[in-house]
């Protein structure tokens, strides 16, 4: 498949991928095909031996302004139902593999939904957060109300939904909806070496232990717990389990080959 409004590196670093919004004059709106071209992305690295970890990018001026409004602007709310767009992103959040955010610039409505979709999100210190739909008379429908919500608080997020008031990578990044803050120049770079120290260690451990992480924000906690429990012993069937303990015994640096 070509790509008509993103850009795919899948050996940007060794193990790591970069798909890169590329709409720069909308400000990397999310259209419809921008979204398929996404999902179907994630989905060719998902499934690439090679690949460890992946990272999600804009520009500097927009990580992304939301979902493309100009597409939305005339539909009513049976040919919303019938197009059916969130099936692409439950389909992005099933990424086995860890997917880092690097946002700088915008990152508002669908834009911020997509971050938070993400496992992590490294930001700029320009970056604006914000989920503006109220101002459109429509509200966030890509996970915004639940995802902020969840990682923010309900005071932040209440504000944030009810007045669409941006809030700051600072602020983001006090109020726990971040990873890091760091200048505009090394956003990327930053992004890239938390994506290599995910890289460095066993892809089987890395996939169990998302997996549980994310069980956390869908579920009660008996039934993560129950679900981090098989998990943790399923890591015992993988030889980089082996290799990362004899490692440890015989003081060297492991070598994880995902088995
Ligand atoms: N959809 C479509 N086009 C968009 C867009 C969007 N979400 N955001 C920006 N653009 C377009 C603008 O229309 C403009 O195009 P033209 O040059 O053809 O006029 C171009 O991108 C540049 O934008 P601006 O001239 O507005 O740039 P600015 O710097 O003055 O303002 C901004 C930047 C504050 C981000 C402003 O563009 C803005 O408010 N955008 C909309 C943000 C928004 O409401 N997002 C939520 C969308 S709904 C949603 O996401 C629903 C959901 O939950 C899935």
């Amino acid at each position: 498949m070509t790509y008509e409004f993103i850009l795919v590196e899948s050996q940007f670093q060794p193990h790591i991928s970069l798909i890169r919004l590329n709409r720069p004059k909308e400000l990397n709106a999310l259209n419809l095909q921008l979204m398929q071209e996404i999902k179907h992305a994630l989905y060719e690295l998902d499934n690439n031996e090679d690949v460890r970890c992946i990272i999600i990018t804009g520009n500097e001026k927009a990580f992304a302004a939301g979902a493309d409004i100009k597409q939305m602007e005339s539909k009513t709310a049976i040919d919303m139902l019938k197009i059916d767009q969130f099936e692409t992103w439950d389909q992005i959040r099933k990424t086995k593999k860890p997917v880092i955010a690097a946002v700088s610039g915008f990152c508002l409505g669908g834009g911020c939904e997509l971050a938070m979709t993400c496992d992590m999100i490294v930001a700029s210190e320009t970056a604006k957060f914000g989920q503006p739909e109220i101002k459109l008379a429509i509200m966030p429908g890509a996970g915004g109300t639940q995802r902020l919500t969840r990682a923010v608080g309900k005071a932040l997020a209440m504000e944030m939904v009810l007045t669409g008031k941006f809030i700051s990578a600072q602020e983001a990044f006090d109020s726990g909806l971040i990873n890091r803050v760091v200048p505009e120049e090394i956003y990327l770079d930053e992004a890239v070496k938390l994506a290599k120290e995910i890289a460095q260690q066993s892809p089987i451990a890395i996939r169990l232990a998302k997996e549980s992480v994310l069980k956390a924000f869908d579920s009660g906690l008996q039934e993560g717990l129950f679900f981090e429990r098989k998990n943790f012993y399923m890591c015992f069937a993988s030889e980089d389990q082996k290799e990362g303990m004899n490692a440890f015994v015989e003081k060297r640096k492991p070598e994880f080959k995902g088995k």
